[in-house]
């Protein structure tokens, strides 16, 4: 198989079909004959002379299929090639493949200056199809703050945008449910939760871990409702408790020792950020070899996160703009 290190072009593709097994594994087989190829039911792979073809079936509904080529040039080959042969063995009914590039620099910025929508990667962790297609809808509704500063600056107060709320890239939420069920979460913080996209990564997990609590924070009420209902719809609410008002204050007892906690707060206009005051107040509670993951990367919580001194080790990671994951070892 090829090195995966050397893959830099991504496209994936979704397709809605009920007969996702069933064209997975006839491209599978015939490409078995002349290509190294591994399959079963649910997941397949092909490695092609231009670059990788991966299967997913295991919704049944959804083919997912991840294409991965050394550089942008042999892109459209590769979806050729894997195109061509699907609507062949579909030939009973219409298929509409549509790639995706998918990538880091396809995300930086659009023609507006702005982000684009994150593209979801369809083989992440999550395989509950309630579950992905709740985040599905939130991350295709999700909202940016406006160009020339960082959201909570611009005039924005944290009243606004109770609908969509700043949520966390998917890869994050993806990083925060692999992690979570690796160490068996029972407790974590989600701070802050806004309408819910990060409480609806660790509520995945905690359910999946078979039970636990995710404790949520936010100051506005709005943003917490349209949390519950969010979470409602995946099925998820019974594992979150979100304390409604100043983090500052409602996280000061968590009732136990803490797994995970997410930092991902709101720029303060002068002083000391959120991120710094909420981790001064949660360090005490996370249970050494807890994680903590910080979105924005304010420089005092940076300080304070990297400082042996307090107990924790941390490297910032290539999601986003730079994701630190730091881990508590005393
Ligand atoms: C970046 S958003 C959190 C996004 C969320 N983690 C997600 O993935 O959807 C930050 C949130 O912090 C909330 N907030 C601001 N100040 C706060 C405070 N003092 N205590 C609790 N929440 C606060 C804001 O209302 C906003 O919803």
């Amino acid at each position: 198989m090829n090195d995966q290190t050397s893959l830099h072009s991504q496209s994936v593709a979704e397709i809605a079909t009920p007969n996702a097994s069933r064209y997975l594994q006839q491209l599978c087989k015939h490409f078995a004959h002349k290509l190294p190829v591994k399959f079963d039911a649910r997941a397949g792979e092909i490695d092609f002379p231009m670059g990788r073809c991966a299967l997913d079936a295991s919704d049944e509904v959804v083919l997912r299929i991840l294409l991965s080529a050394p550089d942008a040039d042999r892109m459209p080959e590769l979806q050729n090639v894997v195109e061509r042969h699907l609507v062949r063995f579909a030939f009973r009914e219409p298929l509409t493949i549509e790639w995706r590039a998918i990538g880091a620099k396809k995300e930086e910025t659009s023609a507006q200056g702005r982000p684009p929508v994150p593209v979801i990667n369809p083989f992440g962790p999550i395989r509950d199809p309630k579950v992905r297609s709740v985040i599905e809808t939130m991350n295709s509704n999700r909202r940016f703050p406006q160009r020339g500063g960082p959201r909570g600056q611009q005039g924005h107060k944290a009243e606004d945008f109770a609908d969509y709320g700043f949520s966390i890239h998917p890869d994050q939420g993806d990083l925060i449910y692999l992690l979570c069920r690796q160490m068996g979460a029972r407790r974590v913080v989600d701070f802050a939760t806004s309408v819910g996209m990060s409480a609806i990564y660790f509520a995945a997990a905690i359910r999946d871990n078979g039970g636990g609590k995710v404790i949520g924070s936010e100051l506005v009420p709005a943003k917490a409702e349209t949390a519950y209902r969010n979470l409602d719809a995946a099925g998820l609410k019974e594992f979150v408790d979100i304390r409604v008002g100043d983090a500052r204050q409602t996280l000061r007892d968590i009732g136990g020792p803490v797994d995970f906690a997410l930092i991902d707060g709101w720029p303060a206009p002068t002083g000391p950020s959120l991120a710094r005051e909420v981790i001064e107040i949660l360090a005490p509670q996370i249970r050494v070899g807890g994680y903590v993951l910080n979105d924005n990367a304010e420089p005092d919580f940076l300080e304070f996160i990297r400082d042996p001194a307090n107990g924790f080790i941390s490297m910032t990671l290539p999601i986003k703009r730079g994701t630190e994951l730091a881990v508590k070892i005393s």
